[in-house]
């Protein structure tokens, strides 16, 4: 599977009309989601050192190479979980980099020792339900998963019964009215609601982020005392998962540590691979992803410009929004904030907060995507 293709960017700076129209733009926004759990097996842990930190280093590199098709994100379950020690999230605008993803995984040494405990597949979608909201999510912001920094993941797949479905939609949205009061006691926990019907055997795969696992637990054990909870068939394993960077969480596995070898490194730097320049023509847009992060590349004239694809008010996906060349900017598709891609600062709208901005660099004439400019200033 190649990069991300690139699209003309010369969408209209407005909302299109008509059924179709909407149904289409929100189902090319929607994504693929996959949390992929996995268990080594024990004869690994008695390899000779060496050989385990070869075999977590290649399986790291292996990893990373998947950074321009999807966003990936590592956790760690040792001593949270008997069953489960590695997870890989995997966020992707079509399911094959999940399947190319896997085989790349079986394919290493360490892949020999790996074994896939439980696997979850679903799918961004807009909540037929109405939620109120006190912040500035939109229904738009569901279909695209942006994972914070927090802490800790709790990967919650759940099945409602079949008497939740026979209810009329009025009553369903009385008992989630009660639901998500529930829920708004809790802001420190983040939802990230995802749909498995038909493709996996859940109905929901429903992803909490916090850095308050006490609030989590407080918020499941009030949620049980509402009508809602009635209405649930099954909403077991429960995960939870520690959220580290890729050789941390490998290296939570056991084995001499490689994390070391890599933050040693006087600056670190990370470099992801984009394309060859003549495959970005001038008024193109791409998405790469960098350590997680989902990098926004826009070829303005012919200078190729990279800034956080999520803009600063509500996550709005940049590389759809209209560009300015003559000013150099981006108008944010969602509520019109605008931003210079020079400097990713706030130039007008909604917007308070800049975006970060990214290093760009041309070698042997292949566009790359690295650090983000502050982190390179400041290190
Ligand atoms: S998401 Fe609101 S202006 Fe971008």
């Amino acid at each position: 599977m190649g990069a991300p293709g690139s699209r003309p960017n010369h969408r209209p700076n407005h909302q299109p009309s008509g059924q179709s129209e909407d149904r289409g733009r929100q189902l090319s926004r929607r994504q693929y989601v996959r949390f992929a759990f996995y268990r080594v097996d024990p004869l690994w842990r008695r390899l000779e050192a060496a050989e385990q930190s070869q075999q977590k280093q290649e399986l790291a590199d292996v990893i990373r190479t998947f950074n321009r098709q999807m966003l990936l994100r590592p956790y760690s379950l040792m001593g949270t979980r008997s069953d489960a020690e590695l997870l890989l999230w995997q966020i992707a605008e079509n399911p094959l980099p999940f399947r190319e993803l896997a085989t790349a995984i079986a394919s290493t040494r360490m892949g020999g020792y790996l074994n896939m405990v439980y696997s979850y597949f679903s799918q961004t979608k807009r909540s037929i339900y109405e939620i109120r909201s006190n912040s500035d999510d939109t229904h738009e912001e569901r279909l695209v998963i942006d994972p914070s920094e927090a802490k800790y993941l709790f990967v919650y797949p759940f099945i409602k019964t079949r008497d939740w479905y026979q209810l009329s939609l009025h009553a369903r949205q009385g008992i989630m009215d009660e639901h998500i009061e529930v829920g708004r006691k809790y802001p420190s926990v983040r939802l990230n609601t995802t749909y498995s019907f038909g493709l996996d055997d859940y109905e929901f795969i429903v992803a909490f982020e916090t850095d308050e696992p006490s609030d989590f637990l407080d918020l499941v054990q009030e949620l049980r005392e509402t009508e809602s909870s009635r209405y649930t068939l099954q909403d077991t394993p429960l995960f939870t998962s520690i959220n580290m960077r890729l050789e941390e969480a490998l290296d939570a596995l056991g084995g001499p540590p490689i994390t070391q070898t890599v933050l040693s490194d006087e600056i670190h730097e990370a470099w992801t691979e984009v394309c060859p320049l003549d495959e970005f023509a001038p008024g193109e847009t791409k998405v790469v992803f960098l350590e997680g992060k989902m990098v926004g590349l826009f070829n303005v004239e012919g200078t190729i410009y990279a800034i956080n694809n999520r803009c600063t008010h509500a996550r709005g996906p940049l590389t759809d929004g209209a560009v300015n060349a003559h000013e150099c900017s981006v108008v944010c598709p969602w509520h019109y904030g605008k931003f210079d891609l020079r400097t990713g600062a706030a130039l007008d709208g909604v917007v308070r907060k800049p975006v970060e901005t990214y290093q760009v660099e041309i070698r042997d004439g292949v566009i790359y995507v690295g650090t983000p400019v502050a982190e390179k200033i400041e290190g």
